[in-house]
């Protein structure tokens, strides 16, 4: 089969990670005998340095016929002082609306080789975690009215938290479907005892789960959330939750895994494309210096060949690639947990595209 991907290297590591990423999927083309195109598309810092704004109108109409988008990193202190609208950032957020990615899903797993990763204790990490955050990516405070106005105080600032029954249920029926093929346990987070908003949430979550009988629905408070992920874990499956809600929870699960340098997402809409990213962000303080770990970059190629290209077999190998490379010991100085020396970020890229097998 032939696929066309859009490709955003992005800024600081961006490129040098999406380069081993570019690498394997050429290898997995060889070996399964797939045709992989790639469209390379400037967001973030560099499309504002060339053009000005963060994303063209241009660079969003290449993505959307794309079959799928692979994105590095946007980001960088170059542009930090710029106004919101002319952030890097704003090229995700304006990919995610433009692409109706509303669905992001991030698995967060420990690794039996990198217990030793987690800040937490062992006898809390030891009972395992492997859980999947569903973070609704479209509405919420992110996209809702804002701005700034004059009161007898001074300036103030507003920016409003909205979600309509239909972006809910949406969110929460990808939320089910991912339980079902996993332990059928869904956590879905609110603030119902405060926000109307989450009232809603919580409401329209329920009325879904009816869809799923087999599901069982725990609510859970956000901040009671953020104590249990670091108390047990381990109780956590399937978690849905709002844009901002899931923003920081992602965060502190990706801590939990004790190395954001391995965590893959991607980002969903009706018609199956996505875009796939790592977790991380650009890192310019390690960037160019090929330190970088590649991992997260590669294991994303893996979720777009299984969510959007259906190529299961594919991403199994990629994700086995990975596995045995680390098995045998080759590590990035970012996880680095024997005595060893630690490899570049282009010689793990190689090791796992060697490791790629039918
Ligand atoms: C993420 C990031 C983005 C977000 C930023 C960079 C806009 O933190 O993907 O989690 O808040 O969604
Ligand atoms: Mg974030």
């Amino acid at each position: 089969m032939k696929y066309k991907i859009a490709v955003i290297m992005g800024d600081g590591i961006g490129p040098e990670i999406v380069k081993g990423g570019l690498d394997v999927l050429d290898r997995v083309g060889t070996v399964f005998g797939h045709t992989f195109s790639y469209d390379f598309v400037d967001a973030g810092g560099v499309s504002i340095d060339k053009n000005g704004v963060p994303l063209t109108d241009e660079a969003l109409r290449i993505c959307q016929q794309a079959d799928s988008v692979l994105l590095g990193a946007v980001g960088g202190p170059k542009w930090d002082t710029l106004p919101g609208h002319l952030r890097p950032e704003r090229a995700l957020l304006g990919l995610r609306k433009g692409l109706g990615l509303y669905a992001n899903i991030r698995p967060a797993k420990i690794h039996k080789e990198f217990k030793a990763a987690s800040p937490l204790r062992s006898e809390i990490i030891d009972k395992g975690f492997d859980m999947v955050m569903v973070r609704e990516l479209t509405g919420g405070i992110y996209f809702g009215e804002r701005g700034r106005r004059s009161t007898s105080n001074g300036e103030e600032a507003y920016d409003t938290e909205t979600y309509s029954e239909m972006e809910i249920e949406r969110i929460a029926r990808t939320a089910f479907e991912v339980a079902m093929k996993r332990s059928k346990k869904v956590a879905s987070i609110d603030k119902a005892n405060v926000l109307e908003s989450s009232r809603l949430w919580r409401e329209v979550v329920h009325k879904i789960a009816k869809e799923y009988p087999e599901v069982i629905v725990t609510d859970v408070l956000v901040d009671n959330m953020a104590m249990q992920l670091v108390k047990n874990p381990s109780q956590f499956d399937v978690v849905v939750a709002s844009n901002l809600f899931g923003d920081i929870l992602s965060d502190e699960a990706a801590q939990i895994v004790g190395s954001i340098g391995l965590m893959p997402s991607a980002s969903l809409g009706y018609d199956g494309k996505g875009m796939y990213e790592p977790i991380h962000g650009s890192a310019p303080d390690i960037a160019g210096k090929d330190v970088a770990n590649p991992i997260a970059t590669i294991l994303s190629v893996a979720m777009m060949l299984r969510l959007s290209f259906n190529l299961e077999e594919e991403a199994i190998a990629i994700e086995q690639a990975v596995d045995k490379t680390l098995k045998k010991g080759y590590r990035t100085r970012d996880i680095l947990d024997n005595d060893s020396e630690p490899i570049s970020g282009s010689k793990m890229s190689s090791l796992i595209r060697e490791a790629i097998s039918k």
